[in-house]
């Protein structure tokens, strides 16, 4: 299933007791329950903001007995300001169901510690690192980001066998020994080099292997969800031309798409297209083929019609229209299509003179 080599844990190791995190609060004294706290509050929150709150949160529950006999607005107390609330909701929960059904310490088990609230695989798994010197696997988003691009998986990771080949990765990624600085190494990896949106490449320990960085793709992975398929709408855009050159343009109301900029004169379906030609008494000369322009919540696939104006006052009945030259000689604002059209017909528009003039016996007076 793998294509490529696995990460190196030795290299990850070494850049940790160089480069790592070695004095967060809860890396000392790492008993589940400071491990399982810090963990919760992080999975949401970052480190800067984390510290305080954690301290403060451990300063007034130093245990697992101490959080769960606590009155659950107090628990919330503590929590103002973390955000993500059902995070402390299901903490103190937990708390509870860790003194009445396991006699108050944490599950050694993975199946019994993802079955208390809050607790998912990566949770539990870093707690089992961390805090019982177990070889617990984590897939969090950071370790995520850094195996897509290690191994340039180019899938999204909420797919279910993306998914599970993550977690196969990760398993057999992480090592028989020094798990727990291992995971910590993996998490701060992540959090300071491979980050987001500016990996550091030249000072990462994974360069040498890494498919991302021999791709030029790193900054694209991992990639996000696919969009959901966007509906599609369908338009005729007229570009209504003179023999001047010159094409109408109208303005758009001013909310909405488009709103206030300048665009073609538009038609929903053949019938109104009709209409319109025939009320404008213009002559269609041709049809371009469909473009599309995507907006946010979906694509409008628009046929441009090219319509030779007949009585060119006709058409100038109503205030938000113009005649508009295509060297661009007006400023206006155009809608991004209607720019691309307007260009692609001044384009067409030079070939033509320029075979008229080709056409054309040349007298002396007209090279150039
Ligand atoms: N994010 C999640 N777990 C973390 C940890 N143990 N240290 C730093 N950042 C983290
Ligand atoms: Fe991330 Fe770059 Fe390291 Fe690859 S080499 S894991 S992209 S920081």
């Amino acid at each position: 299933m793998i294509l490529t080599d696995l990460i190196n844990s030795d290299a990850v190791l070494e850049w940790y007791h160089q480069h790592g995190r070695h004095d967060l609060p809860w890396q000392h004294d790492t008993s589940p329950y400071r491990v399982w706290v810090s963990e919760i509050m992080l999975q949401q929150t970052q480190v800067s903001t984390v510290i305080g709150y954690y301290q403060r949160f451990m300063a007034r529950f130093p245990d697992v007995r101490a959080l769960a006999a606590a009155p659950p607005d107090e628990v919330l107390h503590l929590w103002t300001g973390l955000g993500y609330y059902a995070r402390a909701r299901n903490l103190h929960k937990t708390a509870q169901m860790v003194c009445e059904q396991h006699d108050g310490e944490f599950p050694q088990d993975i199946d019994a510690l993802i079955a208390l609230p809050g607790i998912g695989r990566s949770t539990a798994g870093a707690i089992q690192a961390l805090a019982m010197g177990q070889r617990g696997v984590i897939l969090d988003g950071n370790v995520k980001r850094v195996l897509c691009r290690y191994h340039a998986i180019q899938r999204w990771s909420g797919e279910t066998q993306t998914l599970a080949q993550l977690w196969q990765i990760a398993g057999d990624t992480t090592p028989q020994q020094q798990v727990a600085a291992y995971t910590q190494a993996m998490m701060d990896l992540g959090a300071t080099v491979c980050t987001r949106s500016k990996p550091d490449c030249p000072r990462c320990p994974l360069q040498t292997g890494c498919q991302a960085l021999r791709l030029g793709i790193a900054t694209q992975l991992p990639v996000s969800k696919p969009r959901k398929t966007l509906p599609k709408k369908q338009t005729y855009m007229i570009l209504l031309y003179q023999d001047d050159g010159t094409v109408m343009l109208q303005q758009r109301q001013s909310t909405g798409l488009w709103g206030g900029l300048w665009s073609l004169p538009e038609c929903s379906d053949d019938e109104a297209l009709s209409a319109w030609l025939q009320r404008y008494g213009g002559e269609r000369a041709d049809q371009w083929p469909t473009l599309r322009h995507t907006f946010s919540h979906f694509h409008l696939d628009i046929t441009p019609v090219l319509v030779r104006a007949g009585d060119a006052g006709s058409c100038l009945d109503s205030a938000g229209s113009l005649w508009y030259p295509l060297d661009h000689s007006l400023k206006l604002g155009l809608a991004a299509p209607v720019k691309k059209l307007l260009d692609r017909f001044a384009g067409q528009q030079r070939e033509h003179l320029l075979t008229l003039q080709a056409a054309t016996p040349l007298t002396s007076g007209q090279q150039d």
